[in-house]
């Protein structure tokens, strides 16, 4: 058994404060055994791995701990597929080569884990790829990992107390190995599946091809490089962050560009994009949109739609369920209805009745722009309740729980099975202190008031509207973003240097009277 005290100890003492907490001691009993294997090596996958090595060696000295990563390296989307295989084949990522952050990079720090001097604040994507290795090489997290491992199938076998996972794992030989563990955590990310929307008519037009350039209809994840749009009309059908950065790029090569969507985007796109209400069908020669205008010369149609929540390691078993549009289970099985995964206890454990409730987690479901926080928050969670499953309350408990805070949202205007894991309002900061104080309140630690979110974190919500992108490409413009990033490497330097450049951009927008509309992007 695990000595659940000491082990909170551990994790709140070492990861969220570094010194012990009244009340901790420490006693070298051993544990039982027990295996966790976590899929997918991306920032959720690293901070899972990161946070069990954190429970003192004595608790997990026989515990066997693995992660799979089906990719040649860890980092996830980060991670570039420079070349993609034409569909319907999946790219590995959807990463492009001009992609830069849309978030400032000190809010995409793990906890205590700031990125290294000199780093741009939204710089390319190279450097959240370094960040994810610098990580894994700081906590000594590469000896657990399994690169080229593939995790085709898991099923539980055993009964709704006791069993395993039963998991058939696949290297690039093509050569499957079966595994069993008593813990699963999926950290398979949910960028992996485009969601194709298909038009009336999209097929007549497609064949229709009048000599020329060759049609095409092509979601976001295959896009890579805006010059292979040279002379073509393309249509961006989507007004997300994805949308509205590949218009913006394909622009300026493209003849000419028309951005598709529902509602007005949050960041306009710079340039000559001509909006567009969505598509509603498309004739031999063009398409037509919801006001009756037409397009007729389109040649290219990049569908920025998103992506289909799913888990298809646990659908082959048949332990999760794809019931597109629905809100229904049977209790027994989990179901994704492509946006929502249901039901889960804090969105991290599933609440199936056909295993325990500390058998499968999710890390990474929640939309955040504070992602390794959020990360990092669920992974102490699931850390702790796999080692002590009797820190979660029966499941019955849990489901009406889980009933309450769905109401809750209906309440307030949200269908909980549309917005998914979103967290609406800026709730990601509540959701990651609840799943901490839940915990100390659990082990009837002594009431931490130290918050789990560092006040900067909380402070730099601010900073996500436009002002700081724009006053940071206004430095880089200027030549003078090196100077600004000179001695700035700690946390709250970091925060201070934010703080610093929105100002000195929102000043210098009230002098001359620009007026923007204030774009925060409730992103990621
Ligand atoms: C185009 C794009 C731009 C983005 N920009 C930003 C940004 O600017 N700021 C921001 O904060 N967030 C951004 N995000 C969100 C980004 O997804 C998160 O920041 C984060 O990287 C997600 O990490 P993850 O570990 O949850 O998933 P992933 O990064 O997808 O990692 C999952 C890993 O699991 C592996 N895997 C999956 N299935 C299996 C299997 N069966 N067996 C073995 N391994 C498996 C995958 O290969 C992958 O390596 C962006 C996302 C996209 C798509
Ligand atoms: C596990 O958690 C329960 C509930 O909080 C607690 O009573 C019990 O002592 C814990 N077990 C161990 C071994 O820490
Ligand atoms: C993973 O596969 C790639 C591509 O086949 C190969 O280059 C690399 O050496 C492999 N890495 C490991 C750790 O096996
Ligand atoms: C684009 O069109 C212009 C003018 O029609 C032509 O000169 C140019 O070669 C074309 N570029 C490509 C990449 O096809
Ligand atoms: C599911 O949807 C149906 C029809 O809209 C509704 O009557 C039912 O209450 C919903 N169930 C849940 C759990 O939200
Ligand atoms: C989220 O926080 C920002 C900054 O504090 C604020 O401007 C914005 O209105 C908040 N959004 C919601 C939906 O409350
Ligand atoms: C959003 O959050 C604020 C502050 O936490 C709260 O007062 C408000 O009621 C919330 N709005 C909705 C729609 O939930």
């Amino acid at each position: 058994m695990v000595d659940f005290r000491q082990l909170a100890c551990s994790l709140l003492g070492s990861l969220l404060f570094r010194l012990s907490p009244p009340g901790c001691y420490y006693d070298f009993r051993r544990d039982v055994s027990k295996s966790v294997v976590i899929v997918g090596a991306g920032s959720a996958g690293l901070a899972m791995l990161k946070t069990l090595l954190d429970l003192p060696v004595e608790t997990r000295a026989e515990w066997n701990i693995v992660l799979y990563e089906q990719r040649r390296d860890i980092g996830g989307i980060w991670l570039p597929d420079p070349s993609p295989p034409p569909p319907p084949k999946l790219p590995e990522t959807p990463l492009y080569p001009l992609l830069h952050t849309d978030t400032p990079v000190p809010i995409m720090t793990y906890p205590h884990f700031p990125f290294p001097p000199g780093t741009p604040l939204f710089p390319t994507h190279g450097y959240i790829e370094r960040y994810h290795q610098d990580y894994a090489t700081h906590y000594g997290l590469w000896p657990y990992i399994k690169l080229n491992h593939s995790v085709v199938l898991s099923s539980w076998v055993g009964t709704p107390h006791a069993g395993h996972w039963e998991l058939v794992v696949e290297d690039r030989n093509g050569d499957r190995i079966q595994k069993s563990f008593d813990h699963l955590v999926v950290a398979a990310g949910r960028y992996h599946e485009p969601h194709m929307v298909i038009f009336p008519g999209q097929d007549t037009w497609l064949e229709n091809n009048r000599g020329g350039l060759q049609r095409e209809i092509l979601h976001s994840m295959w896009y890579r490089n805006p010059s292979w749009y040279a002379n073509r009309t393309v249509v961006v059908v989507g007004g997300g962050p994805s949308g509205v950065g590949i218009a913006s790029q394909v622009l300026q090569f493209a003849h000419r560009v028309y951005l598709s969507v529902r509602s007005p985007p949050r960041e306009v796109p710079l340039g000559h994009v001509e909006l567009k209400p969505e598509i509603l069908h498309f004739t031999s020669d063009g398409a037509v949109f919801t006001d009756g205008s037409t397009v007729q010369d389109v040649d290219t149609v990049l569908l920025a739609t998103g992506y289909d929540l799913r888990v298809p390691f646990l659908e082959e078993g048949g332990e999760v369920i794809v019931k597109p549009g629905s809100n229904e289970t049977d209790g027994h099985k989990l179901a994704t209805n492509l946006r929502y995964l249901f039901p889960l206890h804090q969105h991290i454990f599933s609440l199936s009745a056909s295993y325990p409730t500390n058998a499968l987690a999710f890390i990474g479901l929640p939309r955040s722009p504070y992602i390794r926080s959020s990360n990092t928050a669920q992974s102490i969670y699931a850390t702790s309740i796999i080692a002590n499953g009797s820190l979660l309350a029966p499941r019955a408990e849990l489901l009406s729980e889980l009933a309450d805070s769905e109401e809750d949202l209906w309440r307030r205007g949200y269908d909980p099975y549309y917005i998914g894991h979103k967290m609406v309002n800026n709730s990601t900061f509540d959701y990651q202190e609840g799943l901490i104080k839940t915990l100390r309140s659990k082990e009837g630690l002594p009431e931490q008031n130290i918050p789990f979110i560092e006040p900067w974190r909380r402070e730099s919500l601010d900073y996500l509207s436009g002002s700081l992108k724009r006053g940071w490409k206004r430095l880089e413009v200027l030549g003078l973003a090196e100077e600004w990033l000179e001695g700035v490497e700690s946390e709250d330097e970091w925060a201070d240097l934010m703080r610093r450049v929105n100002a000195w951009q929102r000043d210098w927008e009230a002098v001359h009277h620009l007026v923007f509309p204030d774009d925060i992007l409730v992103y990621s």
